[in-house]
């Protein structure tokens, strides 16, 4: 069994496995190379070969434990009939829903759309060291919505935000919950083994809407991994004191803490379970000092939990990839 599966489901916490969210992304220069030649990303995440290659990028460079699929939460929408633009300021953006496309698009149609990402899940298994897992992912109802109707307002990113729209969004949320799980059920078959669910919105999320738009969609994302024996990693990200309430609520395998979450605090309230992340991924933009300080905290917080090593969000673009292998090579040595 993998080092990462054996922490995630035999809760062993003599080793800490490791990886990152957004590993293969914008600090390598590898990376921007491919994507210099590719400026359309979605076409990219579409393009199997170069989603393996990059997907392996990574794994080439750090002794990693698991290997993320190159792909992106946005590719649900689009397969639900959305356009999707990915601007180079301001992030992801959805110009013009068109609601009853997307609740009428069938599962065949949906699933033609999505092949390649199978394909590149099937490719970069035959590739890949069987002792290292591979990771695929959903993004969570609530944080697709926040882009399908365009809800983040770039200056006031910590406001939560009101929902007008109720019975839209209730079928809405249907929808998702009902095609996320076969975009699961397929990326499992075509060789993935851990689903990680993304909601890095959920602290948009008003505190009397948590049960609505977080912890049921989620937990019922949760339950169907469980079903089909599929570990479950989720990311709620920035619900602060909640992330004990999503743990009781949701009970998924594992949690990936954000940075706003002290560890001791994880520890002694989210603690028994897996943890993972935590660290903040701007403190990798500073000194070496400070980052490979800040990593002894992370390993010491959790010496006695199965923690699994990565970040409070994705790797900035600014990252020196020297230090990610400062950090990898760190965590490799632990040893309980
Ligand atoms: O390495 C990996 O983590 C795997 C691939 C991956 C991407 N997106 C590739 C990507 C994963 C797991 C995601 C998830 C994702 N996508 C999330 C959840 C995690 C998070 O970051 O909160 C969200 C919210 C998205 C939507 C999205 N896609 C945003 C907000 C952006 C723009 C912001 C940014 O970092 O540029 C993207 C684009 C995106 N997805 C890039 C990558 C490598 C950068 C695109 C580029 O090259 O220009």
């Amino acid at each position: 069994m993998s080092k990462l599966l054996n922490c995630l489901i035999n809760k062993d916490f003599s080793c800490v496995p490791v990886w990152f969210m957004r590993q293969a992304g914008r600090y390598l220069p590898e990376f921007r190379q491919l994507r210099h030649e590719n400026p359309n990303f979605l076409k990219l995440c579409f393009n199997s070969n170069l989603a393996t290659e990059i997907t392996l990028q990574p794994m080439k460079r750090f002794n990693l434990d698991a290997a993320i699929i190159f792909s992106d939460i946005l590719v649900i929408p689009y397969a639900l009939g959305q356009s999707i633009e990915f601007r180079e300021k301001g992030g992801p953006w959805s110009p013009n829903l068109n609601i009853g496309k997307f609740l009428e698009t069938k599962e065949k149609d949906f699933l033609l759309t999505l092949n390649p990402v199978y394909e590149t899940i099937k490719k970069t298994r035959n590739t890949l060291k069987k002792n290292k897992s591979l990771i695929a992912f959903v993004g969570a109802p609530w944080t697709l919505i926040i882009y399908l109707y365009n809800l983040k307002k770039q200056n006031q990113l910590n406001e939560k935000i009101s929902i007008k729209n109720k019975d839209e969004i209730k079928l809405v949320l249907k929808k998702l919950d009902e095609f996320l799980k076969i975009h699961i059920m397929y990326q499992k078959k075509a060789g993935a083994e851990i689903i990680q669910i993304f909601d890095s919105w959920a602290g948009l999320i008003q505190e009397e809407n948590l049960n609505e738009y977080c912890f049921t969609p989620n937990k019922s994302l949760v339950n169907f991994c469980r079903e089909n024996k599929i570990p479950v990693i989720c990311f709620p990200k920035g619900l602060k004191n909640n992330y004990k309430k999503f743990l009781d609520e949701v009970k998924p395998d594992a949690i990936n803490i954000d940075q706003e979450i002290d560890p001791i605090w994880a520890k002694n309230n989210l603690g028994g379970i897996c943890i993972q992340g935590g660290m903040d991924p701007n403190l990798l933009l500073k000194n070496e000092k400070t980052a490979m300080e800040e990593t002894e905290k992370y390993l010491d917080a959790f010496k006695n939990n199965p923690y699994i090593f990565n970040l409070g969000h994705g790797i900035l673009p600014k990252t020196n990839p020297n230090i990610i292998k400062k950090i990898v090579d760190r965590v490799n040595q632990v040893k309980r």
